[in-house]
């Protein structure tokens, strides 16, 4: 007989809260009801022209066949120039990696580094998958929590007194998906003092508002860097990520993304070489538009009596907490949604930590955006 108990072992593993309010937000909107999507992670643009050019040539042109587990050899070389030019990193082709999108990637960074029992350090709230990804490569997550009153700021002094002979590595991403932080220099400093190998997840990190963007690897070279297009590309759909390594783990990275995946695929990485030698402006209009949302946001939420309480500085996120803290962040969202017809994040996709909290992402226009804070400000719900 087949039975669900067969796959009780990922019972644990959860699903995305925000995914269940899009599904409620689409029911709505079958039923002809107007919804502003504020929930998701997801550039609100198109990708750069010249992915889509470049894709249908290599289609036209070429089999479409493997490639390199590692990746095509001109995408890793302009990837190196990018982290020479954008970062000031000097890094060898050899040790870049590319895959279909930066999720897999987390999972091979963790299962690389983190033996099966291991601890891999993360921050609480950070983005949905963290936790479960750790889980799955066979790794206890370890959590330390940010605090709204410091500015969701990684605190190195809670950070120590995590570690033990137990870990493995710690997990990071700067700017922070959901709080839209990036952390401090000084922060970065401390952290790669403790010489405990880091996951850096990097996704968002040319979406730095205030400051240069950086990479973990100018601190230090105990570092697994992770990258992708999804973001400050606006490629989410293409899935192209790629993560850099020491020369001396590249061997089992390769030897598992071979077995996992074989590579990526053929003419993706072809819109990648030419969003990297071509789109660099149209990146810079796409970021320049959401520095003025983000912007505005603050100002608006500040006005409609609902200041954030911080300054997010990156990505494309505000953490807000709302009043009611009786109520469930996914509870909240649904009154939200059904009251408002606007779509936002439950914080508990993010961890204990930002139970709460909602996610709001500007990722949409100007104008929705504020359509969508006068109607949560007027609804008293937040
Ligand atoms: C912090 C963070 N890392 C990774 C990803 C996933 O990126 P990709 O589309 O490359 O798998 C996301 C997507 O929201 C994210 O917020």
């Amino acid at each position: 007989m087949i039975s669900s108990t067969q796959t009780s072992h990922l019972d644990s593993i959860g699903s995305f809260l925000a995914m269940e309010i899009f599904s409620r937000a689409q029911q709505l909107e079958a039923q002809g009801r107007e919804i502003i999507h504020l929930e998701f992670g997801e550039p609100d643009f198109s990708p750069p022209p010249e992915a889509a050019e470049a894709a249908r040539k290599s289609i036209e042109n070429s089999p479409a066949g493997y490639t390199h587990t590692q990746g095509i050899e001109q995408l890793r070389v302009e990837i190196t120039k990018k982290y020479s030019e954008d970062y000031g990193i000097r890094i060898d082709p050899e040790q870049v990696l590319v895959s279909n999108g930066s999720s897999l990637l987390l999972f091979l960074s963790v299962r690389l580094l983190a033996k099966p029992g291991s601890e891999v350090i993360l921050t609480d709230p950070s983005f949905a998958c963290y936790e479960n990804t750790i889980r799955v490569a066979g790794a206890e997550p370890v959590l330390i929590k940010l605090h709204k009153e410091e500015g969701f700021q990684l605190n190195l002094d809670e950070l120590r007194k995590k570690v033990t002979p137990k870990t493995s590595a710690i997990l990071i991403n700067s700017p922070t998906n959901p709080t839209g932080v990036v952390f401090t220099p000084d922060v970065m400093k401390g952290l790669a003092e403790l010489e405990i190998p880091v996951i850096s997840d990097e996704i968002y990190a040319d979406l730095s508002y205030e400051a240069p963007p950086y990479s973990f690897l100018s601190f230090s070279d105990n570092t697994i860097a992770i990258h992708g297009f999804s973001k400050y590309y606006a490629m989410t759909g293409w899935r192209l990520g790629y993560m850099i390594t020491p020369i001396e783990w590249m061997s089992a990275a390769a030897r598992l993304h071979q077995n996992l995946m074989i590579s990526a695929n053929d003419f993706v990485q072809q819109a990648g070489i030419a969003v990297l030698q071509k789109s660099g402006s149209y990146c810079e209009s796409m970021k320049n538009e959401f520095n003025k949302r983000r912007k505005y946001v603050l100002n608006r939420l500040s006005e409609l009596g609902m200041d954030p309480g911080y300054t997010p500085t990156g990505a494309f996120y505000v953490l807000y907490k709302y009043r009611d803290s009786s109520k469930s962040s996914l509870n909240l969202c649904m009154d939200v949604l059904e009251k408002t017809g606007v779509a936002i994040a439950p914080g508990r996709d993010f961890g204990l930590g930002a139970e709460g909290y909602v996610r709001i992402s500007y990722s949409n226009s100007m104008e929705n955006i504020e359509r969508a804070l006068i109607k949560m400000a007027e609804s008293g719900l937040l």
